[in-house]
């Protein structure tokens, strides 16, 4: 297995496997779509990000498979009056998962962030997700804040 930054080369890849990581949480959030529109927003975020020196884009690749995304980056923690780094997608797909890649990606962007002596990472995932967040929390993430919602 291979990691590879996302590039313009391989963004439709990368485009794929965000597609399926909004599908897979549209479980947990009826109000998420994977359409047309969504696939136009995400390459557009995508190349955005690609060219801003704070965040990270890896994607894992096995025998030619596009196989995993990790998007990360360095966000400004204004209470604590300092940077730290934001976990944004980890996405591996269902028949390659609890092998070790997600903790391998998250590694990369760790070891990436230190370099720029962030000392936190956070992240959010649905509450719903039991299975992100036994693995979060296999990965050393602990829960933190608690982000509420209401229907009006
Ligand atoms: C969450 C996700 C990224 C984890 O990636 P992964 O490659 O399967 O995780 P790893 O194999 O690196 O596992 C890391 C640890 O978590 C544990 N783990 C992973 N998934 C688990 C699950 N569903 N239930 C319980 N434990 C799990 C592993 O056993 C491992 O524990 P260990 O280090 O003590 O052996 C992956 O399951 C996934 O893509 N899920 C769907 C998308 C998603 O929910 N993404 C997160 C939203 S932001």
């Amino acid at each position: 297995m291979k990691i590879f930054k996302i590039n313009k080369k391989n963004l439709e890849d990368a485009v794929s496997l965000e597609c399926g990581l909004t599908k897979f949480e549209s479980r947990f959030d009826k109000k998420l779509k994977v359409d047309m529109k969504k696939k136009n927003e995400v390459r557009k975020a995508l190349l955005k990000a690609i060219k801003n020196k704070n965040e990270l884009l890896l994607m894992a690749v096995h025998n030619g498979e596009n196989i995993a995304i990790m998007t990360g980056s360095i966000e400004k923690k204004y209470i604590w009056r300092t940077s730290i780094g934001y976990l944004c997608d980890l996405y591996v797909k269902p028949e390659y998962r609890k092998k070790g890649i997600g903790k391998l990606l998250l590694k990369e962007f760790e070891k990436w962030l230190r370099m720029r002596g962030i000392k936190y990472v956070e992240l959010t995932t649905y509450d719903a997700n039991i299975g992100a967040k036994t693995a979060y929390g296999r990965m050393g993430f602990k829960p933190y804040t608690l982000r509420m919602i209401k229907r009006l």
